[in-house]
């Protein structure tokens, strides 16, 4: 994982009301006593401002996320929320281009760009996601979906902002499947996606410090391995990040291999 510090994020999506949210978000606090990886969790909507305060009575490091956003500061929008509003209820990071809001909800390329550009101007950390469907992998397009995906997403991000955005691949038939990429074929896919960053849209520097999650079907078990490649940073996790003890297992999984390598 080079210098980088694992990130690992947790994805709750349309899941747990307002007593679940609280008892997780009070297991994690109770539970990470030491940060072997930045964390950030990110409920619902509704929610964003009791988990908010969790965090902040108990001082953890554990950052608050939304899971979306969107572009204009604020407006005739029914149904949307803007970044100052994110900002806040204590939110620091947004997750923008999840799979399920590409596929199941049509966003497009050009709306996800303009949302990791809102987000990134008004100061909050983005967690971007791509990846292929199965359909694509098969047809040996993953590369080429990534690239595409990374090209128009972030169009017109600066290097300097390029510091607050973490990617996240995650092959769309991996989530929530039961079905992880093997850690070499994620390896794979992560050492291509830098490489574009690399030499296709940015440059070393950039290269060298952009944190790439990847997520999909990431359990307690198969966790290490994954983050034990040298260009996986962490997770954005789903299932698993639900329950406590599990989500807890995985942040810890960081930290095995960070002995491990040295
Ligand atoms: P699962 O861990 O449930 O596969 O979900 C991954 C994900 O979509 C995180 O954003």
């Amino acid at each position: 994982m080079a210098d980088r510090k694992p990130f690992i994020g947790g994805n709750w999506k349309m899941n747990l009301h307002a007593d679940e949210a609280a008892a997780l978000a009070r297991a994690l606090v109770d539970g990470l006593t030491d940060a072997p990886a930045e964390v950030a969790i990110c409920p619902a909507f509704p929610y964003l401002h009791q988990v908010g305060e969790i965090l902040s009575q108990a001082q953890s490091k554990i950052q608050l996320g939304a899971q979306d956003v969107h572009t204009d500061p604020n407006g005739a929008f029914t149904g949307e929320v803007s970044c100052s509003m994110l900002r806040d209820v204590g939110a620091t990071v947004v997750i923008v281009g999840h799979s399920e809001r590409r596929h199941v909800l049509a966003e497009s390329d050009v709306l996800i760009n303009a949302k990791v550009r809102a987000a990134l101007d008004a100061g909050l950390d983005v967690i971007f996601c791509i990846g292929e469907t199965l359909q694509q992998r098969e047809a040996g397009m993953t590369d080429a979906v990534n690239w595409g995906q990374i090209g128009y997403g972030l169009a017109g991000v600066s290097s300097d902002h390029m510091a607050r955005v973490t990617i996240a691949y995650e092959p769309v038939w991996a989530i929530g499947t039961g079905m992880t990429a093997t850690p070499d074929d994620a390896q794979a896919a992560h050492q291509a996606i830098r490489a574009f960053i690399r030499c296709g849209m940015f440059n070393d520097a950039v290269a060298d410090r952009v944190r790439i999650q990847y997520g999909g079907s990431v359990k307690p078990d198969n966790a290490a391995q994954l983050f034990a490649q040298p260009d996986i940073d962490g997770g954005l996790i789903g299932g698993a990040a639900l329950k406590a003890d599990d989500f807890l297992a995985i942040i810890a999984a960081t930290q095995t291999v960070a002995a491990s390598a040295g």
